[in-house]
């Protein structure tokens, strides 16, 4: 954690705790670069700044406004969720992740990342970044399918107040993005390498 508050990068879904705003960013994340996310989140919040202006446009404006981002599929169930949200919650997001995997296009990793980073709920967000850096550390020899006992100890290191718990789902993730990357593992760099199975037995 203290690794990340000093060499996290400073991202605009990280700079905000409004539900909304986490939400879009989640999704515009789930298949593209943070890179290539940036410049389409300002557009996209300029467009629809709340859930009910999101929620009131036409489908065909919000899929021109995805353009270039890809999987359109991802707009789509962003933009229904909107409206099922504004229709049936009155615009509220849950902070549940039991809850918010109900909604449309939600799945684990995102109901997990909106509930710690919106709520500051304590809460595990196992990406494929997140998975690789705790198979490295405490899993070295897990098969690929045992992402059910990675999801387990990722829930054990999250700590236990909220705002802890934010910073060190942002940090593990950075730590994968940045460091534990999946060309290469940079120990020499790593801040909890000797922490870390692989870390241990890498010179
Ligand atoms: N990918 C998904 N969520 C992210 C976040 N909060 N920061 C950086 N990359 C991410």
């Amino acid at each position: 954690m203290r690794w990340f508050r000093r060499h996290g990068r400073d991202l605009p879904w990280r700079r905000t705790r409004d539900p909304y705003r986490i939400l879009v960013s989640e999704f515009m994340l789930q298949q593209t670069q943070v890179g290539r996310v940036e410049g389409y989140y300002a557009r996209f919040l300029d467009r629809y700044p709340d859930i009910q202006a999101l929620a009131g446009a036409p489908p065909a404006a919000v899929r021109e406004s995805w353009a270039g981002l890809g999987y359109y599929r991802r707009a789509a169930n962003l933009h229904r969720l909107a409206r099922e949200v504004v229709r049936d919650r009155g615009g509220v997001l849950p902070s549940e992740p039991e809850e918010l995997r109900t909604l449309p296009g939600v799945g684990p990793y995102t109901a997990g990342a909106v509930a710690t980073f919106a709520f500051e709920r304590r809460t595990a967000a196992v990406d494929t970044n997140v998975a690789r850096v705790i198979r490295r550390a405490f899993h070295p020899r897990l098969a690929p399918s045992g992402s059910r006992r990675v999801w387990d100890t990722a829930a054990l290191l999250v700590p236990r107040a909220g705002s802890a718990a934010w910073t060190f789902n942002q940090a593990i993730m950075e730590l994968g993005a940045l460091v534990c990357t999946a060309r290469v593992a940079r120990c020499g760099e790593c801040p909890v390498r000797t922490a870390c199975a692989t870390g241990r037995r890498t010179r």
